[in-house]
């Protein structure tokens, strides 16, 4: 056993957010550096903030035995997870909000734990930063989700596997189009990041690769269609993230029940209007929470352990208010209050930017 700074004797471990692949993986090496190199007692808390706030809190104690079957393999979350219910803006059922900041740590005390460690995207790490510092409670911060949007970090756990997956669908979606001689639209995820879109355009042999951060027009596009054709090609791929946008409108939205909105319909807008412009026969392919569903591949399941085992270390040594990060194949750790005061969108100076338009590849500008 490792000696550690600390008297902690248990901690807990949520998610919270979005799900994606590689937060069992994360819990795993959270429980297993826990209990195997200092001791301590492992409480998972159920439904990321929620499980804190209810009473009694919600939790279940997290075993080395429980790790010994394929959990590791297992996408979504074993301790569940919410992207509702801001414990500082909490929706009640008549319609009302109130700040049920004070439950959390209420929860935080009744069980007895001495840190937490929370899994989370931009959004949740934000909350859960300003949460434990109210509550005086030493936290470490997890990055996670598929849109990799999380500043200070070149990866979060869950986007290497959406990637694969959108690389994937490229490559089903590839023989089909070109048996039909069609243009084929890939619609990805990704909030108001192009990161899956440039990645999996890059890593499928896309055509055009469509951005939130660089606002496209029409021709260009359809350009790019005509000397494909003209080069004996008759078919063509297109990416898009749910947040491109064309550079004089909007982003495209739907709206769902209680108002709320959501990125979507992009794809079929291209669609429609690349057809008009040149002919082709298009089809579109929204590919959704497939992209965060599944099983994670080796490089999320890769970071996730080293991410977990590092949080641990950093709670042993007494350290609090942070997030570990991946900077140039090393697990570091930053201050929290750094990362949750940034936003992390593709550069478009960034390489991967260069190397699209090197392959040629239309980004839509
Ligand atoms: O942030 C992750 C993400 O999957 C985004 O890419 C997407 O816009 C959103 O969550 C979807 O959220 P929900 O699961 O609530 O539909």
């Amino acid at each position: 056993m490792v000696k550690n700074k600390t008297t902690i004797k248990t901690i807990g471990v949520l998610t919270s957010g979005g799900d994606c692949a590689g937060l069992n993986a994360v819990i795993r090496a959270v429980t297993h550096r826990a209990i195997q190199g200092y001791g301590w007692r492992v409480l998972g808390i159920h439904d990321g903030t929620q499980g804190l706030m209810d009473s009694p809190p919600r939790c279940e104690e997290l075993t080395l035995k429980l790790f010994t079957g394929n959990i590791l393999r297992m996408g979504g979350t074993i301790l569940g997870t919410t992207n509702k219910g801001d414990p500082f803006d909490f929706p009640m059922p008549d319609g009302s909000r109130i700040n049920r900041s004070k439950e959390f740590a209420q929860g935080f005390k009744e069980l007895e734990l001495d840190g937490l460690i929370g899994i989370g995207g931009d959004g949740s790490l934000d909350i859960l930063n300003r949460l434990t510092k109210l509550g005086g409670i030493n936290f470490i911060g997890v990055p996670k989700t598929i849109d990799n949007d999380v500043p200070l970090t070149e990866f979060a756990v869950g986007f290497s596997t959406a990637v694969s997956t959108a690389v994937e669908a490229l490559d089903r979606l590839q023989p089909t189009a070109a048996s039909h001689e069609r243009v084929m639209i890939l619609e990805v995820m990704g909030r108001d990041a192009g990161h899956i879109a440039l990645n999996a355009g890059i890593g499928g042999g896309a055509d055009v690769i469509l951005i939130p951060e660089i606002p496209y027009r029409l021709e260009p596009i359809a350009e790019k269609i005509k000397t494909l054709h003209e080069q004996g090609r008759d078919h063509a791929l297109i990416i898009c993230s749910e947040a491109a946008r064309p550079a004089d409108g909007e982003a495209s939205m739907n709206e769902h029940s209680h108002g709320q909105k959501r990125y979507g319909g992009i794809g079929d807008q291209l669609g429609e209007q690349i057809n008009a412009a040149t002919g082709a026969e298009t089809r579109v392919t929204v590919l959704g929470h497939v992209q965060r569903g599944g099983i994670p591949n080796s490089h999320d399941r890769i970071i996730a352990s080293a991410f977990g085992v590092r949080a641990v270390d950093l709670l042993a040594s007494g350290e609090n208010g942070r997030m570990v990060a991946w900077q140039h194949r090393q697990v570091v750790d930053l201050p929290l209050d750094e990362v949750t005061s940034r936003t992390r969108e593709v550069d478009i100076t960034d390489t991967l930017v260069q190397t699209a338009r090197g392959l040629g590849i239309s980004l839509g500008d």
